[in-house]
């Protein structure tokens, strides 16, 4: 099912200048960019972002972390991208996570994992608003889905 999900790019990895090379493994993998942008998150995102870890041990470092440096977030789109996304990504410690992920190439350890991806549907439309403004989403055909149509 065609899905949407909420990712950032985290203030480590843009300060670490990784930016472009996120960027390209979520293009080369296919999945359809509608919405970019870099943001200083406010302390009103982050709390509305991380609600859930409210009252965990790494909830306040977790929360200045997300505000200490700008983080690019972007709506991503594709055929099961919630899931498709969190495997690229890679597990939540690096540590575990596979060679060949995000987090298991670019993550030296868990409080510096340097993306977000939201975890189901009902986080990724909360999260997805929490960022943007729905005109702020874009409506584009990649070259893909033109042949695709072509052919169909
Ligand atoms: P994310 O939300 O960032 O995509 O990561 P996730 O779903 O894989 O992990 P989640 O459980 O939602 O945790 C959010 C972020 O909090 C930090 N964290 N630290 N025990 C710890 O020290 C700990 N647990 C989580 C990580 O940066 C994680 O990405
Ligand atoms: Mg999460």
């Amino acid at each position: 099912m065609k899905e949407r999900t909420f990712i950032a790019i985290k203030p480590d990895a843009v300060q670490r200048a990784l930016i472009g090379r996120i960027i390209a493994r979520i293009e080369e993998k296919g999945y359809k960019i509608v919405a970019l942008k870099m943001l200083q998150v406010t302390k009103e995102q982050a709390a509305s972002h991380y609600a859930e870890h409210v009252g965990k041990p790494f909830y306040t470092s977790l929360v200045k972390f997300i505000m200490s440096a700008p983080i690019v977030a972007m709506v991503v789109e594709g055929e099961d991208a919630i899931l498709g996304m969190r495997q690229i990504m890679g597990k939540t410690n690096p540590s575990n996570a596979d060679v060949g992920t995000i987090r298991g190439d670019f993550s030296p350890e868990m409080s510096y994992n340097v993306i977000h991806g939201s975890d189901g549907p009902e986080s990724a439309e909360r999260e997805i608003g929490i960022y943007f403004k729905p005109e702020e989403i874009c409506e584009w055909k990649t070259m893909f889905e033109i042949v695709k149509e072509y052919n169909s």
